[in-house]
């Protein structure tokens, strides 16, 4: 399991919400972002109305819920959560809309696991703000339409390209690509962190875990709390670079932040496929992985790095793989130059 993977949230909610940004002032990076997400929301507050309808997309962990719930609180609205795959009925997603009271925001996380039926009631939901419940069945069957009171959705997805377009386009306040953060901010976002847990770590080993982090929040804060764990069995009062590089080695993070997982896929790529291309599914037969885990949570940042490149013919390896994997380039099949 990767460390940006979501079944890994459970635990990390109460990490979460100490460590979550309470203002845009705390809340590091993503700068364009936050400049629109100003600009939206104090103009929709001179004007006395909700914000419009928000979409955030990009890979785990990068602060999509916690921008949801900033922005509610800069409203001083409330947020109901909920996720895709949570809304299984057209009653459930009826239920929640209905609850509903004027200026809430309501949060979908995943929301490109909400099924069809479901997107179609949040059509004229998310337009014009009603819902049309259809009741009984055949001939005697009969809408009735029900007003909703003025709410904001902000949904939040890692794949953008599974959102039909007509739910794409009614994000009328925008929609948001967050992206990796970068060093930098990720060494300040560290800095913060430790010092709300109360924990003593120098800049060697800030610079460490930023390092390896994936570029990632949720990822550089939970390396941070491994390596606090390390420190207490040491009888250590003090996170040292020494002592972070001991950490990590553990957790089998390496210095350019790939997981055992990441290598095995890339170890895959070419060992099994002569460096590619290679399609996901048969990527993901190879390695015991999901396909979605493998697109989701490992390929963006193995992509971004430049260890894999995706072509219309499948996944490839490049030669900055080879050479980290110690693997000899002129092995592979002759697809890249
Ligand atoms: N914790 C998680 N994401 C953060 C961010 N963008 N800024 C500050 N702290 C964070």
């Amino acid at each position: 399991m990767a460390l940006t993977d979501t079944k890994f949230r459970e635990d990390d909610r109460s990490l979460d919400q100490t460590l979550r940004p309470k203002s845009w002032d705390e809340y590091i990076g993503q700068e364009l972002i936050k400049k629109n997400l100003k600009i939206l929301i104090q103009a929709a507050q001179e004007r006395g109305e909700p914000i419009e309808h928000l979409l955030f997309y990009g890979p785990p962990g990068l602060g999509k819920t916690t921008l949801a719930h900033l922005i509610s609180r800069e409203l001083n609205a409330q947020v109901k959560v909920t996720s895709g795959p949570a809304i299984e009925k057209v009653g459930d997603l009826a239920s929640i809309l209905t609850n509903l009271s004027a200026g809430d925001i309501l949060f979908i996380d995943e929301a490109h696991r909400l099924n069809k039926l479901i997107e179609e009631i949040l059509y004229p939901a998310l337009e014009s703000r009603s819902l049309d419940i259809v009741i009984g069945k055949g001939p005697s069957a009969r809408t009735i339409q029900l007003e909703l009171p003025p709410f904001t959705l902000i949904a939040a997805t890692t794949r953008i390209a599974l959102l039909s377009s007509p739910l794409r386009s009614r994000f009328s306040g925008g929609t948001y690509r967050l992206d990796f953060y970068t060093e930098d901010e990720i060494r300040k976002i560290i800095t913060r962190s430790a010092k709300i847990l109360g924990i003593d770590i120098d800049e060697g080993a800030t610079a460490e875990i930023a390092k390896r982090s994936r570029f990632t929040p949720r990822v550089a804060n939970r390396l941070l709390k491994r390596c606090r764990d390390f420190a207490q069995v040491e009888k250590s009062n003090l996170i040292t670079g020494d002592l972070a590089l001991k950490t990590l080695d553990l957790l089998e993070i390496d210095p350019v932040g790939l997981e055992s997982t990441d290598r095995m896929i890339l170890e895959a790529i070419i060992s099994k496929f002569g460096g590619g291309p290679v399609g996901l599914q048969t990527l993901a037969a190879a390695t015991s992985e999901e396909k979605e885990t493998i697109e989701e949570v490992y390929e963006p940042y193995l992509m971004r790095s430049g260890f894999v490149e995706r072509t219309p013919r499948g996944r490839v390896a490049t030669r900055r793989a080879y050479e980290h994997l110690g693997r000899n380039f002129a092995e592979q099949s002759t697809f890249l130059a």
